[in-house]
């Protein structure tokens, strides 16, 4: 009754003209529609990503209890970064009084009220979110996902064919088979390998996640852009909204070549048919060039993630110190079911510390890019520092594992990754080069300490009689090249103090 009485007060604290009498007694017409249709609808429609459409009375009359309890809980609207931070574009949320709204509409029935005051179910554009885009593409054969078994990763190639090369503002990814499609990364493919594998498996597509690195290296030297994070053209994941680049910002897209999408599926118990639309938006070339800093690096592969079994805390954290100034644009994070929170703060020369992003509670499910409100200016000197946590414990209810077992860096969904990635650009587009060293360096450092961290490893467990050297023969193959590199007394062992010293730039791509 308290609350009951407390979502009376709070509603008609949100509406002055109103008596505090018709709102005690919320009805569907004129208190609930309007905010089922401005929170909700935009996934509770036919077609859309949700399991059930939120539209009519109907609708909501069945599920009035579930609707109450989602959205009192904070889970409906989903929406995962912490607010009272910086204001993001697009953020999802209810206002306390719309909760208690929704609240005290089904406590006192869920009454329908007069009909002919209902607002009008809104139109919704035909199917694109962000009108009519310049460029369709389409699968021209449907992929079929499996009803069970494992996670499926399956690269589409979608040729280009332009009559010029475009700046790109916008993609959006329309799957058909929306129940299990998790995510999408999207490549620009001008080698002609994702098409040359199109297809050999008799399938549309190519397996794996291999092709994502492959793409990132040849492009490397182009977009310098190493730490790239969500691809080289961005992604697509449930429940996303997709948005148009802020600041008439862009990204390169080439004449010629592939786009390939790089697609997660989650299969659901049934088969299902994928055959994926692609809208691309075109814009005019922009005036600062977006750049990626993604820590750790390479989705954690260097920090060699390696999480024991029953471990409730498991921490990965990374920073870097900002060469030169740049405007953060948006940011996101990356990681799989064990993963429980992820946050990026920035510290300013002067010690003042802001929250980039924080999500207190990660869902695997809901992988969302945020974008800035506003620019965010980060002064040169800035120290970003990256952290995200993993519970490897029976207690996390998302554990795939049961028991829990060790679970180690990979590209399957129940193997672990993790990083966060802030897209800037640079406040003088003169300092872009400067920033690319550093965080190549940053990579090559990570590089470094991996390879030394993995060689001592190596020595400790094959050193029998514990002078903590061992014979380079003793070595496997793959690191014996490494070791006589490291070898600085030239006698044919390795010991930890000559790792340390040694130069193991670039030692990984020898193995
Ligand atoms: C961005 C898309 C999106 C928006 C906006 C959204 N939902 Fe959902 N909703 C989903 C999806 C997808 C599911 C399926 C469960 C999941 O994936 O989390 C879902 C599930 C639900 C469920 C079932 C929960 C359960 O435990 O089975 C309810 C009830 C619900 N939503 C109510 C709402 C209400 C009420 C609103 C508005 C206040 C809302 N949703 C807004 C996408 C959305």
């Amino acid at each position: 009754m308290r609350n009951f009485l407390l979502a009376a007060l709070l509603s008609a604290l949100a509406c002055p003209g109103q008596s505090t009498d018709d709102h005690a007694r919320p009805n569907f017409a004129e208190d609930v529609a309007s905010i089922l249709v401005r929170h909700c609808a935009a996934c509770h429609r036919p077609g859309e990503a949700a399991p059930f459409p939120l539209l009519t009375f109907e609708d909501a009359k069945k599920r009035a209890k579930m609707i109450a309890r989602v959205t009192g809980d904070r889970l409906m609207p989903p929406w995962h970064a912490a607010t009272g931070h910086l204001a993001f574009v697009g953020e999802r949320g209810l206002s306390d009084a719309e909760i208690g709204t929704l609240r005290a509409w089904v406590e006192s029935g869920a009454p329908e009220g007069p009909r002919d005051r209902s607002p009008a179910v809104p139109e919704f554009p035909g199917g694109w979110r962000l009108g009519t885009p310049d460029l369709v593409l389409e699968m021209d054969e449907a992929f079929e996902v499996p009803a069970d078994g494992p996670d499926v990763y399956r690269n589409f190639v979608l040729p280009l064919g332009l009559d010029a090369d475009r700046w790109v503002r916008a993609i959006e990814l329309r799957p058909s088979a929306r129940k299990v499609v998790h995510h999408s990364l999207f490549f620009v493919d001008t080698s002609g390998a994702a098409r040359a594998q199109d297809g050999q498996d008799g399938k549309p597509g190519f397996r794996g996640m291999g092709f994502a690195s492959g793409a990132a290296r040849g492009r490397r030297g182009e977009s310098g852009d190493t730490l790239g994070g969500w691809g080289q053209l961005g992604g697509w994941t449930v429940g996303m909204t997709p948005q148009f680049l802020p600041d008439g910002l862009a990204m390169p897209l080439p004449r010629s070549g592939d786009i390939v999408l790089q697609t997660h599926f989650h299969p659901s118990g049934k088969v299902e048919h994928e055959k994926s639309t692609i809208g691309i938006w075109f814009g005019e070339k922009p005036k600062r060039t977006l750049t990626a800093i993604q820590l750790p690096p390479l989705f954690g592969a260097l920090w060699g993630i390696d999480i024991p079994a029953g471990e409730r805390r498991y921490e990965v954290r990374d920073s870097f110190v900002l060469p030169v100034a740049v405007d953060g644009v948006s940011i996101g994070g990356h990681a799989h079911y064990l993963c429980t929170d992820l946050r990026a703060t920035a510290t300013s020369p002067d010690g003042d510390e802001i929250v980039l992003l924080d999500v207190p509670r990660w869902d695997f499910g809901w992988q969302d890019r945020y974008t800035f409100a506003q620019p965010v200016r980060l002064p040169a000197g800035t120290r970003l520092d990256f952290v995200l946590h993993w519970d490897n414990s029976a207690d996390n209810p998302s554990n795939p594992h049961d028991p829990p077992r060790r679970v180690r860096w990979g590209r399957e969904s129940e193997d672990e990754m993790g990083s966060l990635t802030l897209q800037v650009v640079c406040a003088d587009e003169a300092d872009l080069p400067a920033l690319r060293a550093a965080t190549q360096q940053h990579v090559a450092d990570g590089t470094r300490s991996r390879v030394a961290r993995e060689a001592k490893q190596r020595v400790k467990e094959l050193d029998d009689d514990g002078d903590g050297k061992v014979a380079i023969d003793r070595l496997p193959r793959a690191w014996r090249a490494i070791a006589q590199r490291a070898d600085a007394n030239s006698d044919g062992m390795l010991d930890a103090g000559e790792i340390d010293k040694a130069d193991l730039g670039g030692g990984l791509r020898r193995r």
